[in-house]
């Protein structure tokens, strides 16, 4: 399964291509099933209908835990590093963690869970946050993690769309300097939910919480009720394994669904390869386990590859800009995965603060969530990897489950900004704008993948027609990605960004659409339009153009509520940097927003607007235009 060599690399392609059943189906083979599959793939791209392993049986969860016992049971699966540095960190062996799984697991059925019902979590990076996930997994439940930044509104919105019957919480949280108080969150998300009938809450902050009688129970005190050992559940390979929302383009996030076999083999195979972990190795990825990045290479993928992993409480600035680095030294971490606008923000801080430190221990350094300029590739190569790194720029998506183009460790090419050859397994093509393959090297167009691969999406829960249309219907017969890419002379992917109205701010997506509409509740606002800017720090900023009823208002109390309204809506991590009250919106005669001149005046290029003749009302561009917000 381990490429070591580009000989190698090229091989596992070609056969990936060639015998894409023979190739996955021989890597599915290193893990434990209670029964075989008939047929490796069943799909087509229409409907679309993605079936790999169906009728096999499986659970994810003796795979990333039981199946290890026997030689890494004393082994550590994960290291805790406390948001505070001088709090006690946590180690647990592969035994101790498949315990505590299965003492969640017995919690979770004591509460009345069972195999298919959804279970949201909302809780801190605290060990019991992937505690839960793999519980979940061990009954069979099918677990829909909520990043612990989201408002209540948007918690709402996920555990009425996914009908979910429990959640899983804590009291409070500990990030930076920050404390939230996480159970109040959830009590206000639950006077806008009938499905939930029970809310577990672990301990974390020890504030005193409201508990509600006959719904909420402390996870300590379950606990010490039940059985340490609980038997996994047999599933389906596409029995339904996790619900992660993300964002889209249009309308409410949608919850992309993953299924237990596919994902099991397409995570395991792209942690090994990309990250080339040796046995004694200490691996650490920064993302949270809100995330898709968590999900995959924080729990699922190194667990089912017997890996040591470091799991941060934390931020990277507290309590100072040298806190990355010191828990680097700290574990001995070989391997680090993180995200450019972190890269990019201690960058601005200084070198003094990474330089202080010996990261004699990194073997491999690794960027996700968006591009990662030159600056700071180059910024990350010099100073953390003291040139003697390889960097792996990762590029994948919530929908794609796992890394989809790569470098994998060292053994090929490497060039700043580039994410670079497609895994094995992966076949990108870049189309034009009538959908036409654009041949050759040294071109642009639009991302699409046109062959399954093992972790894609199956579809958006309770709305199959949604992942249809988002993501099969723009161009027949493939699964379009929403980014633009160009391939260069040498074949190596570059990814653009987005081409649809998602932005990515500080490597988390949003849909104008979405910010929009929060900011639309607000009772002052008309109408409002959001679009990207490039931003020194975020990749994006989020420029916000607002219409509002009282113009003439004091404009920074509106400001103020408007900004209120969205940390109402989703939360604190979609604040807009700039908003700009405006009499009107470019409009085109059929009422459509032109969002391209919006987005032109954002990134402060008024130069050339393009023709603004067809526009309803033309002048009101030269009005935006003049209200501009600089830095
Ligand atoms: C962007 C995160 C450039 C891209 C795993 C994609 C990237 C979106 C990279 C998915 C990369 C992710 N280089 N762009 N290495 N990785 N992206 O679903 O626009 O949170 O479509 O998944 O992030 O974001 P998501």
């Amino acid at each position: 399964m381990r490429i070591k060599t580009w000989e190698d690399y090229e091989k596992a392609y070609a056969r990936s291509v060639n015998d894409p059943e023979g190739f996955w189906g021989d890597i599915a083979g290193e893990f434990v099933w209670r029964k075989k599959w008939n047929t490796a793939l069943q799909w087509n791209f229409d409907e679309p209908k993605i079936e790999w392993f169906k009728g096999a049986k499986l659970n994810i969860t003796e795979n990333c835990l039981d199946r290890h016992l026997s030689t890494r049971g004393n082994k550590l699966a994960l290291i805790w590093e406390p948001n505070e540095p001088k709090e006690k960190f946590i180690r647990l062996t592969y035994r101790e963690l498949l315990e505590k799984v299965c003492q969640f697991a017995n919690v979770l059925k004591k509460n009345g869970a069972k195999k298919g019902d959804r279970i949201c979590i909302y809780m801190p990076m605290v060990p019991e946050l992937e505690i839960a996930v793999l519980a979940c997994a061990r009954i069979g439940a099918v677990h829909s993690v909520i990043f612990a930044g989201f408002s209540a509104n948007a918690i709402a919105d996920r555990v009425n769309d996914a009908q979910a019957s429990m959640i899983l919480t804590s009291d409070g949280l500990y990030r930076g300097n920050k404390e939230i108080p996480v159970k109040r969150v959830v009590d206000e998300a639950l006077e806008h939910c009938t499905s939930v009938k029970k809310v577990i809450v672990v301990e974390r902050t020890q504030w005193a919480v409201h508990m509600e009688p006959g719904r909420d129970v402390w996870y300590h005190d379950e606990v010490a009720t039940v059985d340490k050992v609980c038997p996994a559940e047999e599933m389906d390979a596409e029995d339904m394994l996790f619900i992660l929302y993300t964002s889209g383009s249009t309308g409410k996030p949608k919850g992309v669904v993953h299924t237990c076999g596919g994902y099991m083999v397409y995570t395991a195979y792209t942690f090994q390869n990309v990250f080339q972990v040796e046995e004694s190795d200490v691996f650490w990825c920064t993302a949270d386990v809100g995330w898709v990045t968590g999900h995959s290479y924080i729990v699922y993928g190194p667990l089912l590859s017997g890996a040591t992993t470091v799991m941060f409480e934390g931020v990277p600035t507290y309590p100072s800009p040298g806190r990355f680095w010191q828990v680097i030294d700290k574990y001995g971490v070989n391997q680090f995965y993180t995200a450019p606008t972190a890269i990019r923000s201690l960058m601005a801080m200084g070198e003094d603060h990474v330089l202080a430190y010996s990261l004699d221990s990194l073997k491999l350094l690794g960027s996700v969530g968006e591009p990662i300029n030159e600056e700071a590739w180059q910024w990350y190569n010099i100073h953390v990897g003291k040139e003697r790194c390889p960097i792996v720029d990762t590029w994948w998506q919530t929908e794609t489950g796992g890394i989809m183009i790569s470098a994998l460790g060292n053994t090929g090419p490497i060039k700043p900004a580039h994410a670079g050859y497609p895994l094995p397994g992966v076949q990108p093509v870049l189309l034009d704008n009538e959908g036409k393959e654009i041949e050759g090297n040294d071109v642009e167009g639009y991302l699409c993948i046109k062959f399954p691969w093992p972790s894609m999406i199956r579809t958006t829960y309770g709305d199959h027609e949604r992942c249809r249309q988002t993501y099969f219907a723009n161009y027949k017969g493939y699964y379009f990605t929403g980014d633009g890419a160009r391939r260069d002379k040498d074949g190596m992917y570059r990814i653009i960004g987005r081409v649809d109205d998602v932005i990515n701010v500080s490597g988390h997506r949003f849909g104008t659409a979405e910010i929009e509409n929060a900011i639309n509740a607000n009772d002052h606002v008309v109408e409002s339009a959001v679009v990207g800017y490039p931003h020194d720090i975020k990749g994006q900023g989020i420029y916000a153009y607002v219409i509002t009823k009282d113009q003439g208002a004091k404009e920074d109390i509106l400001r103020a509520e408007i900004v209120e309204t969205i940390v109402e809506q989703i939360g604190r991590i979609a604040k807009p940097d700039k908003i700009q009250f405006v009499p009107g919106l470019p409009k085109t005669r059929s009422g459509k927003i032109m969002r391209r001149i919006l987005r032109k005046i954002a990134e402060g290029d008024t130069s050339n607007l393009g023709d603004t003749t067809t526009l309803l009302d033309p002048d009101v561009v030269d009005v935006i235009k003049n209200g501009y917000i600089k830095d």
